[in-house]
């Protein structure tokens, strides 16, 4: 696998296991959302579930939007959400997910996890923009809510970056903690440091054996989700996203077994929610948009792609 890894997010989950060390990446489930005031169900066109809680959310729930409690956002995404729909929580004052079919299946698994077994991976992959990281949202809403351990590594490539850097420190640390003077410690520094890359095995500091590392299911008690996008790859077509075509022989064989579940474009029922619901807060305010050819246009030029609709329907 190239250094340039496109595996977004890694996220461990934990169930039960709360002695763990709570630290770093860790941040346990939040109590107060079971009492947080669920906002009422609105008479609005719009789908809505007033259900906020995932693991109430079945078939009958597909394409409709349930709301996160905004003073848990915080404490149930502590590393934050994508930038552009973090956007849209700003301006519409709601934290809206449509609970959508691939994030029914992986609720599914998660819900019937067989705690003796080893945990098992699952990998969310898809086109650009389809929602795999809210996707991941969703299945990690349902961990907060239900007492789960998550351990969230939101880049992969810049944990593993993080990794090297803090190994690096801490044994320049070891070796310079006697006062030197500057020029003396920037030299050894220098050198040590080329010493030291050059001791340990090369793949030590590899991505693919760090992924090993991260995704290792040599423990039992939970699950490990993983989402798996282009951004950010250098060496791939941007049009690549399939897990062989984005892992490489050697990231697909260190993440293997793995369930690889496909969030792909919305479907027509949830391309409708999703244009209702943008219509509804002033997303769109086009004086055409809500007639019949502004909804075709719409569904024609985005592709049905979620991250490219509301690329379109914020400007119009
Ligand atoms: P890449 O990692 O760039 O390939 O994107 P992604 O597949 O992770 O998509 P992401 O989850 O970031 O969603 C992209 C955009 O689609 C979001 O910013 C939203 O505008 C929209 N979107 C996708 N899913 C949902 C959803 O469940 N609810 C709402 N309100 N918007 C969604
Ligand atoms: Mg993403």
């Amino acid at each position: 696998m190239r250094a340039k890894t496109m595996l977004t997010g890694i996220t461990r989950l934990f169930s039960r296991v709360q002695k763990l060390d709570p630290r770093c990446f860790l941040h346990m489930s939040v109590q107060a959302t079971q009492n947080s005031q669920v906002p009422a169900e609105r008479p609005r066109t719009v789908s809505r579930t007033s259900d906020s809680d995932p693991a109430k959310h079945g078939e009958q729930h597909e394409g409709q939007h349930y709301s996160i409690p905004l003073q848990d956002l915080k404490t149930v995404f502590p590393h934050g959400l994508p930038p552009r729909y973090m956007m849209q929580v700003k301006t519409f004052g709601e934290a809206c997910l449509m609970v959508r079919k691939p994030a029914l299946e992986l609720l599914g698994y998660l819900k019937n996890t067989n705690f003796a077994h080893p945990a098992v991976r699952y990998l969310l992959y898809g086109e650009k923009g389809t929602g795999k990281t809210l996707s991941l949202c969703h299945a990690v809403h349902f961990c907060a809510r239900h007492d789960w351990l998550i351990l969230h590594i939101p880049d992969a490539h810049l944990w593993v970056k993080n990794c090297r850097e803090l190994l690096q420190s801490t044994h320049n640390k070891q070796r310079f903690d006697q006062p030197l003077e500057a020029s003396t410690w920037l030299k050894n520094f220098k050198t040590t440091n080329e010493r030291f890359l050059s001791q340990i095995a090369p793949e030590e500091l590899s991505l693919v054996h760090n992924l090993r590392k991260m995704v290792k299911n040599d423990w039992h008690g939970g699950a490990i989700v993983l989402s798996l996008s282009q951004t950010g790859s250098l060496f791939k077509s941007r049009t690549a996203y399939l897990p062989h075509e984005l892992l490489g022989k050697e990231g697909f064989n260190a993440l293997e077994p793995f369930l690889p579940i496909l969030i792909p474009n919305y479907n027509p029922k949830e391309f409708e929610s999703s244009f209702q619901y943008y219509l509804e807060n002033n997303w769109l305010q086009h004086e055409k948009a809500s007639t019949e050819e502004g909804r075709k246009e719409l569904r024609f030029l985005s592709n049905c792609n979620p991250e490219q609709l509301e690329r379109l329907c914020a400007s119009l």
